[in-house]
């Protein structure tokens, strides 16, 4: 497994839709494989394709118990109204603010094994997770979900932390896994990045 580098806000992928995943080959494997590595390396709680450089529809989570990789997801159902939390993203560290989401989703997707299953009624972080890095594979950030007053100061905050980044990539430390995802695999605060 290998560590890919991420992609941060400002990096056109970002914003771009992404394309049907139709073939399950061995090269999509080692992707995924490697997501999973990466969101680990980065303490993720999920993880989008183009937040890595790639235009596949998929997406890698671990949140509330839950180690999944979605491939062609889609929200299927909702309920329970609207929640607000705050979220992080991985592709713009360090800022964080309060999302609407909804309460519960279900949510249809393709396995690693090309098999359509559904994860239903996701609610808590995990519900949150999932409509975060859906938002990913349509080119969407949780920037775009805040009023206007706070997408402004959400991006005052990340026009500060952007210089750190003038190749719009993070490049993660190759080594050890951060301790808390060495200890366990487990999603921590509602503040971890996605
Ligand atoms: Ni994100």
């Amino acid at each position: 497994m290998a560590r890919l580098d991420i992609h941060v806000l400002g990096s056109p992928i970002l914003r771009q839709e992404t394309e049907r995943v139709t073939q399950i080959t061995p090269e999509l494997r080692r992707l995924v494989d490697d997501m999973f590595d990466t969101m680990d390396a980065a303490s993720g709680v999920g993880l989008a394709a183009p937040q890595v450089g790639r235009r596949e529809r998929l997406a890698v989570v671990d949140a509330d118990d839950q180690r999944l990789v979605i491939i062609n997801p889609e929200i299927v159902h909702h309920e329970g109204g609207l929640v607000r939390a705050e979220e992080g993203c991985l592709s713009i560290p360090e800022v964080y603010a309060e999302v609407d989401r909804h309460a519960r989703v279900t949510v249809r997707a393709q396995d690693i094994d090309g098999t359509w299953f559904e994860i239903e009624n996701a609610g808590d972080l995990l519900g949150r997770c999932l409509q975060h890095e859906i938002d990913h594979l349509h080119g969407k950030i949780f920037f775009d979900r805040l009023s206007l007053l706070k997408k402004r100061r959400a991006m005052r905050e990340w026009e500060d932390e952007k210089r750190k980044y003038p190749q719009n990539v993070r490049v993660l430390p190759v080594g050890d896994l951060p301790p808390e995802k060495a200890a366990d695999n487990k999603a921590g605060s509602k503040a971890d990045a996605k």
